[in-house]
């Protein structure tokens, strides 16, 4: 060996064949976010072994990092699911999450309220994260309210990093009307939208103030509808997911869309339902959060449909909510997107059929009303502020959930949850819903349940 290095006579070579090396290791453990395995239904763990506690939330890319934020722990108090603040959790290829930490923590932050906020807990739903560029700031904002439904507002918090933390700003009645459910979306150009159940009896979109912590307006609204994540595959042409307002009970999934210059001219039309197969009547028992564009190495992307499955008929409720993640596919008759569940799949396994033009985007689709036929008269909404007519019950009273389980869902409600055991036994049986594809997932003895479960 030394023999070999004095030969060649070069340090130097020596240092670059060492770093060739490294880079080469340093490449194989890179593995591409498409071939991230993901398996619905099921809590992932984190790099620490802990459950991934990030519901209603929705991921941000930075750079080459992804960001999934969403609702803390989900603990059962006052007859309801209360998560105490926003947790964090950063990775790289979709697959191993780090746990960045709870980035918000409204117990402690949130101070200063209209006085129908009372105090702590609160409720702390839906978190979305927008990078405010005219601002370099990023600006979290949730669906903010009391236990019971008292004050539907949007909570405000604002950070110089996106790991946060997040300072408090203020919470509100976004154009001074009761907000639940929330979304956000963000232009090309950097104007943003939140997009929210106004009453609980249509969807209301408003522009966002220049530096996103207030609303301009409702510029465009559609029909009732909850878990609303608007994502636009092409300038000029808007979908957004929804459900129906049952609780924590699943349903079945609306897809709308608008063809418009902006969000501002929306009119919004009904399209097929998008689940197809056993369980679209419930959404394989989920409810929508948030639609992801995952861009491929070769420049593809695949919309990633990302749900709750709030188990409510489940073991532990609410408490062991777990994720529905699939692939959000373009139909081949022009009618949008649609869903399919799988047991477990790779972002990869449908380049192709993520790469199908959506027809609606080259404005050679159906007219909405042909579309509409086909299931049964699709619900037109215009834009301006006029309201949808309800078509149940609003406000609080539309979110009750039916006492019983909606027929089917046994098939679509995994076994092996797991959430806060720490047995050896429970976390064996608990898969990833992301693993390194091929590796092995450290799978560390403690479960991190935060200090507000005993608090
Ligand atoms: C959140 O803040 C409250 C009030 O300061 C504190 O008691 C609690 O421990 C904090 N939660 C976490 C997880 O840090
Ligand atoms: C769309 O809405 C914006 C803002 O309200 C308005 O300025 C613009 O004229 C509208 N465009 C069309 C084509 O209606
Ligand atoms: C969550 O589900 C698991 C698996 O069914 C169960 O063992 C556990 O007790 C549940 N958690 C709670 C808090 O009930
Ligand atoms: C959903 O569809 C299945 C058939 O695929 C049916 O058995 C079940 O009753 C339906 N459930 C609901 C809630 O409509």
């Amino acid at each position: 060996m030394g023999k070999l290095i004095r030969a060649v006579g070069a340090p130097q070579l020596w240092t670059t064949i060492l770093c060739g090396a490294l880079l080469l290791v340093t490449l194989a453990a890179a593995a591409l976010p498409e071939e991230a395995l993901i398996v619905p239904g099921t809590l992932p763990l984190d790099a620490d072994g802990n459950s991934v506690h990030a519901h209603g939330g929705g991921v941000l890319k930075v750079k080459d990092t992804f960001y999934w934020f969403g609702e803390s722990y989900k603990r059962p108090l006052l007859g309801d699911f209360l998560s105490e603040g926003v947790n964090l959790y950063s990775s790289t290829d979709m697959a191993t999450w780090h746990y960045v930490g709870l980035v918000f923590n409204g117990t402690q932050q949130m101070v200063d309220l209209p006085a129908d906020m009372g105090s702590a807990p609160f409720r702390i739903e839906r978190p979305k994260i927008l990078y405010n560029e005219a601002y370099n700031n990023y600006v979290l904002l949730f669906h903010s309210d009391t236990p019971k439904f008292g004050y539907p507002s949007v909570g405000v918090a604002v950070a110089k990093e996106i790991t946060g933390p997040y300072e408090w700003v203020r919470c509100f009645q976004p154009d001074g009307k009761a907000s639940y459910d929330m979304g956000v979306f963000q232009e090309d150009d950097g104007t943003a939208f939140l997009v929210r159940s106004v009453e609980n009896k249509y969807v209301g979109i408003s522009q966002l103030s220049p530096d996103y912590t207030d609303t301009l307006g409702i510029s465009s609204t559609a029909p009732q509808a909850e878990g609303p994540a608007v994502f636009r595959p092409v300038s000029g042409s808007y979908f957004m997911m929804g459900s129906h307002l049952t609780g924590w009970a699943p349903n079945p999934p609306q897809l709308f869309h608008a063809s418009a210059p902006s969000l501002h001219n929306a009119t919004w039309t009904e399209l097929p339902e998008p689940a197809r197969g056993e369980g679209a009547n419930i959404t394989y028992n989920s409810q929508s959060s948030f639609v992801f564009p995952l861009e491929f190495a070769d420049g593809t992307i695949l919309y990633i449909y990302m749900g709750d499955r709030w188990n409510f008929y489940g073991p532990g409720k609410v408490e062991n909510a777990t994720y529905v993640w699939l692939p959000l596919l373009p139909r081949t008759d022009g009618a949008g997107y649609e869903l399919q569940f799988e047991n477990e799949w790779r972002p990869a396994d449908f380049r192709d059929r993520a790469r199908v033009p959506v027809v609606y985007n080259t404005g050679t689709a159906p007219a909405p009303a042909a579309a509409a036929e086909t299931t049964g008269g699709a619900r037109v909404q215009g834009g301006g502020a006029a309201a949808t007519t309800p078509s149940g019950p609003t406000g609080a009273a539309a979110k009750r959930t039916p006492t019983q389980p909606p027929a089917g869902i046994e098939a679509f409600t995994r076994p092996s949850i797991f959430a806060l055991s720490s047995t050896a036994a429970s976390r064996a049986a608990a898969p990833s819903m992301t693993t390194a594809a091929g590796g092995s997932f450290a799978r560390r003895a403690a479960n991190r349940v935060e200090a507000w479960l005993t608090g």
